[in-house]
């Protein structure tokens, strides 16, 4: 006799108990709610999952999971899971934990039991050391369950702060995200917005009509173009879900695990023999220095396959930030970029440089950096806004980065510019000048404007002198030969031999090992 065939049937019946919950369950996904999500050009949260996670790799936890709230006849509709689909599964192999708001359940609203959901998976990919992904898509906070549903908002965010640093969190808004419900993604490393159909706002354009009486569409408000290039409360504005979710593997491939762990190793895609894209470097920098370039030319001939995963593509991009890989092994990139404001660095490109370095450092991927900067943006309005603070988070991410760094000047290193973008000073172990390099307080121009003010004054031909005096200044004070004699840069080096010396560069840093003082927190300015 089999267990399922026993005297009084209980096993059976048992069985029969799970299989008829299980079928109510599926049968929640109802073609309605599946429908009414279609119509709004999206997925369902179980469709995302799918398409995020390898193919039958996810186990869901959780599922039969119900709300306990009585008030307003919430227990009349009792749906299994409670509107939040929460398990783990992999990644290119690599296990991840995940959760998705299911809009078409309660309308995603987070109450106490989806509360508990997402802080049991969260607590499981700390205690185990994975990834976590957040997929957002919801009402806000439950409003039949009141203050419980404020209170699930804040532990949640109290488990993104203390899984910071310890394992990537990435967050994808596909959907409504409002009120205080945006604080907990704005937490986690990495936010994700898909273009037409993602919202965040702390308070949505009604209640802003009603307290301000200024009139806004939620596109102009929240949208994601909004924060990804105006905010930066967003960091990628993916064209389709598909194309959301294969930017999530992409970034996490070039990640560890967690903070404990290494980033993983692909097989070098180049040999370290001459390219045409290695040469070409070599007639990249215009005659005329007020001329731009584009220093994604030189980021790409360094890196392999020249695939840039950037951050914030949209938002400063007088930097560029990104994620890349240099004979197989992982790297960050920040890089001047010349073609937007010359490649000055001000208040937007200083965060967002800063917390880049900051994301690298904390999960030990390496900083590459490409240095053309005329300084900080002269403007009013940047003093105003806080230019010293803000602008301090740079040179403080640099400061605090323990992780290997290799800095390459290909042109302008002037005044705080110099300073700041990775200079040798700061604790950057490998400084490279291409001849190109002008390493120097300022300008030509500028410089000679304020140091022979009289002289050029009290000369016979005024403009002739100025321009003499220009040259001289230029060919003796704006070179990398400066600062080589003070070993503040360590080679000068053809454009041409960049990508080599970097890679060995790299290489020979691999084990660094580097230990601060004992401290509780460093205090970056905020
Ligand atoms: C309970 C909610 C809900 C909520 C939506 N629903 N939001 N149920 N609590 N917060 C339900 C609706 O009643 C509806 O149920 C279903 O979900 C779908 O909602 P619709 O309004 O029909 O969808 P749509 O037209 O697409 O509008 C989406 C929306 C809207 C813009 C998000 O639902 C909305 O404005 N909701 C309230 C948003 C909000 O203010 N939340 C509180 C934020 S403050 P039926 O049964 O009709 O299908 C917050 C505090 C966090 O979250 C604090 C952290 C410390």
């Amino acid at each position: 006799m089999t267990a399922t065939e026993n005297a009084d049937g209980r096993t059976r019946r048992r069985l029969d108990e799970l299989a008829r919950r299980r079928a109510e369950l599926a049968a929640q996904a109802t073609e309605r709610g599946a429908g009414r999500q279609h119509a709004k050009g999206k997925l369902t949260a179980r469709e995302r999952i799918d398409l995020l996670l390898d193919p039958d790799s996810f186990t869901e936890l959780d599922a039969l999971a119900r709300h306990r709230c009585h008030n307003y006849g919430m227990e009349e509709q009792r749906p299994y899971g409670d509107g939040v689909v929460t398990g783990y599964g992999t990644i290119d192999g690599r296990k991840v934990c995940v959760y998705a708001q299911d809009f078409t359940v309660l309308g995603g609203s987070l109450g106490e039991v989806f509360g508990e959901k997402i802080i049991k998976v969260l607590d499981l990919a700390i205690r185990t050391g994975c990834p976590v992904i957040g997929i957002n898509d919801s009402g806000g906070a439950r409003i039949q369950e009141g203050v419980v549903s404020l209170a699930y908002y804040a532990e949640l965010v109290k488990r993104h702060v203390a899984a910071s640093g310890v394992i990537p969190q990435i967050s994808l808004i596909i959907g409504p995200c409002a009120g205080g419900a945006v604080y907990a993604p704005a937490t986690t490393d990495l936010v994700v917005m898909v273009e037409d159909i993602s919202h965040m706002f702390v308070t949505g354009p009604d209640v802003l009509q009603a307290v301000t009486g200024q009139t806004v569409g939620m596109e102009e408000l929240g949208g994601a173009h909004r924060h990804n290039a105006v905010s930066g409360a967003a960091h990628y504005m993916a064209a389709d879900e598909k194309d959301a979710f294969d930017y999530v593997r992409m970034v996490l491939g070039h990640l560890p695990s967690n903070n404990m762990g290494d980033t993983p190793v692909f097989a070098p895609t180049a040999a370290r023999e001459l390219t045409e894209a290695d040469r070409a470097l070599d007639t990249l920098i215009p005659d005329r220095t007020a001329e731009s370039y584009d220093m994604m030319r030189v980021v790409n001939a360094v890196i392999d396959d020249g695939e840039l995963t950037q951050f914030h593509q949209l938002f400063a991009p007088n930097v560029i930030c990104g994620l890349a890989r240099v004979e197989g092994h992982s790297v960050g990139v920040v890089a001047n970029q010349p073609t937007h404001l010359a490649g000055a660095l001000d208040i937007d490109a200083s965060e967002k440089a800063a917390r880049f370095i900051r994301f690298c450092d904390a999960f030990h991927v390496p900083v590459l950096t490409f240095v053309d900067v005329p300084g900080f943006l002269t403007s009013m309005e940047q003093e105003r806004d806080g230019i010293i603070r803000r602008g301090a988070k740079l040179i403080y991410a640099y400061c605090e980065a323990t992780v290997p760094m290799v800095t390459v000047i290909t042109r302008k290193a002037y005044g705080g510019g110099y300073g700041v973008m990775g200079s040798k000073h700061l604790g950057i172990d490998v400084n490279l000048a291409w001849p190109t390099a002008e390493i120097a307080v300022m300008g030509g121009e500028s410089a000679v404007r304020i140091i022979h003010r009289q002289d050029i004054r009290q000369a016979e031909d005024p403009e002739e002198t100025r321009e003499r005096l220009v040259s001289e200044y230029t060919e003796t004070m704006c070179t990398p030969y400066v600062a080589a004699e003070r070993g503040y840069v360590d080679a000068v080096i053809m454009p041409h031999e960049t990508r080599a010396q970097v890679a060995t560069a790299l290489d020979t840093l691999r084990d660094k090992r580097m230990t601060r003082l004992p401290r509780k927190h460093g205090n970056i300015p905020l």
